[in-house]
């Protein structure tokens, strides 16, 4: 079911993939999320900012081939119209990564405004998307703060388990510091559930914590864990195009239908936010990544139960 909608405006949304977590459905997402904005007639860059290259792979570009990549964009030897290919099976267009990537923080140490290079590198390109996601590796590398820098969003995939809100609080703090110090229009558009299973309790109460302090910060759509999401990248297909009907490619092609919702409402933190669109105490040119904040004490929140939310007293909306 294809849809059309009117968010062809530019400049383009630029939303990074990141936890620092490994293994939390963050390339799973990049991918699934490009094929599903490209289904619904959006224009899709996305950038494989990991040097392991699973999103490379994941689009069906082998990363051993590669005469250009990535890497070559962020330390001056490659424009990135050289260097994109188009994934035919997930529509969308990419610029690929493999392990020459992992020198790149070396490298870069010797440019001024190095956390920069790809926002300058993604320049000439952009008017050419609707949408640019950029997938991060598992850390808080020059290369995940290169992907904050280039952003206007951060999309946080997250599983329901208890550690995971501790390294959310992580997560949220250094987004925080980006935001104060290399780039205001950087905020927080959402926390998605992954690897979803209903049956596991704690799952439910972690899940029901987030929607209680972070409110409409929370994606609607859930992921549910689903083996066909897992087997779609051996195939070189994102698990959309892989099988469509299973449940995690519904849930994907759902999520791209609610971000682009939400884009069409979007606005950059650093500018006024919509009259109405939040209750505001302070003016919005001041409010945090995570938008208008709550000062609501966590203590006796949430249900009763093992996975206290483990951030700071100032909850964050
Ligand atoms: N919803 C899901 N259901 C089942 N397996 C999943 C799901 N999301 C991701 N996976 C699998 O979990 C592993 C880690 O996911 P990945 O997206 O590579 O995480 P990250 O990029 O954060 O390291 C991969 O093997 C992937 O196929
Ligand atoms: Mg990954």
């Amino acid at each position: 079911m294809k849809q059309n909608y009117s968010v062809r405006s530019h400049p383009p949304k630029i939303f990074v993939i990141a936890n620092q977590k490994g293994g939390v459905g963050k390339t799973t997402t990049a991918v699934n999320l490009a094929a599903a904005l490209a289904q619904h007639g959006q224009r899709v860059l996305l950038v494989d900012l990991d040097p392991q290259g699973n999103a490379t792979m994941g689009s069906g570009i082998d990363k051993r081939t590669l005469m250009r990549s990535v890497y070559q964009v962020l330390i001056g030897l490659a424009d990135v119209v050289d260097a994109r290919q188009r994934s035919e099976s997930g529509a969308y267009d990419l610029l690929p990564a493999n392990r020459d990537l992992a020198g790149a923080e070396l490298d870069l140490v010797d440019f001024d405004e190095r956390e920069l290079r790809l926002k300058a590198a993604l320049q000439p390109v952009l008017g050419e998307y609707d949408f640019v996601l950029i997938d991060c590796p598992p850390s808080l590398s020059l290369l995940t703060l290169n992907g904050f820098c280039a952003a206007h969003g951060v999309i946080i995939p997250m599983q329901c388990e208890y550690f995971a809100l501790e390294g959310l609080s992580d997560l949220v703090n250094t987004i925080r510091k980006v935001h104060a110090n290399f780039n205001a229009d950087l905020q927080v558009i959402g926390l998605l559930r992954v690897m979803f299973d209903t049956r596991v309790t704690l799952a439910q109460q972690v899940s029901a914590q987030l929607e209680e302090h972070f409110g409409d910060k929370v994606f609607r759509t859930i992921v549910p864990r689903n083996v066909r999401l897992a087997e779609a990248p051996s195939h070189g297909l994102p698990g959309i195009n892989y099988d469509p009907q299973s449940r995690g490619a519904r849930a994907y092609l759902q999520f791209g239908a609610e971000l682009i919702e939400r884009a069409a409402s979007w606005s950059p933190a650093s500018r006024p936010a919509p009259a109405g669109a939040a209750v505001a105490t302070r003016p919005a040119s001041a409010a945090g990544p995570m938008g208008t904040v709550r000062s609501t004490n966590t203590a006796g929140a949430g249900p009763e139960s093992s996975a206290r939310f483990p951030t700071s007293p100032e909850v964050s909306r």
